[in-house]
């Protein structure tokens, strides 16, 4: 198995109310992203990883590849303005030879090798696939705090990351999306937009993406759990 993973890490710390990027906050002594790399470094078949980082988090995040040890050759890719933005960076600097990819938020940090080997695994025979779980709530379409929709539940499922593609799948939406000037916030979505299958693996419960205060409250309680 070729494992290449591409992990955009260059948004902000916003919406957690932080003044730089929140994965170089600490998550019981170790940066958020860290816990993102070691599982992905920790899972069997990964042969590269590139990480899309602002100019401005370049240097920490490049001592934080280096106290990991990886063995893997890790890559420091320049993000863009949006998540996207920032894929499209990474698609564009696989290595030759890269026929397909997983895709993985630096801010889902409690992703297990599990996940990332499932995902691989299916690759081989599925040309896009995400991982997701069935959402517990019932779920409300809300206009001006009015609801005006309520899905069956039944059929919704909540996406989460790796998500993967065979590449040059990956980079025809892309390059649809830059002519045709679609924006979204997953990968999925544009192959969506085109009218392409995507498959779904089984993602994991505690597959959080860490985006405000209490996720990283929660994510301390998990993390201490399998320590
Ligand atoms: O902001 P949010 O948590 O939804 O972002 C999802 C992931 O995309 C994060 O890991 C974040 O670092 C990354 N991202 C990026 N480039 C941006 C914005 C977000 O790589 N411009």
């Amino acid at each position: 198995m070729n494992g290449y993973l591409l992990i955009p890490a260059a948004g902000s710390g916003r919406r957690m109310g932080a003044d730089r990027n929140k994965l170089l906050l600490p998550l019981l002594g170790e940066p958020i992203l860290a816990w993102t790399l070691k599982a992905a470094i920790a899972t069997p078949g990964v042969c590269w990883l590139g990480i899309m980082v602002h100019p401005q988090d370049r240097a920490d995040i490049t001592a934080i590849v280096a106290a990991l040890h990886p063995e893997v050759p890790v890559e420091l890719i320049e993000g863009g303005a949006t998540r996207q933005a920032s894929v499209w960076a990474g698609v564009q600097a696989l290595p030759q030879g890269a026929d397909s990819v997983l895709i993985h938020d630096g801010a889902r940090c409690l992703a297990t090798p599990n996940l990332f080997h499932r995902c691989w695994a299916d690759l081989a025979t599925t040309p896009a696939l995400i991982a997701a779980v069935p959402v517990k709530d019932t779920i409300k379409e809300v206009v001006n705090q009015k609801i005006v929709h309520t899905p069956a539940r039944d059929r919704l499922w909540a996406a989460q990351t790796p998500q993967g593609f065979h590449v040059p799948l990956l980079r025809a939406a892309h390059q649809q999306s830059l002519e045709n000037g679609w924006e979204v916030t997953d990968d999925a979505a544009l192959l969506e937009r085109m009218g392409h299958e995507v498959a779904i693996v089984i993602g994991e419960e505690t597959n959080l993406k860490i985006t405000t205060p209490a996720d990283l409250a929660i994510a301390t309680l998990i993390l201490q759990s399998r320590l």
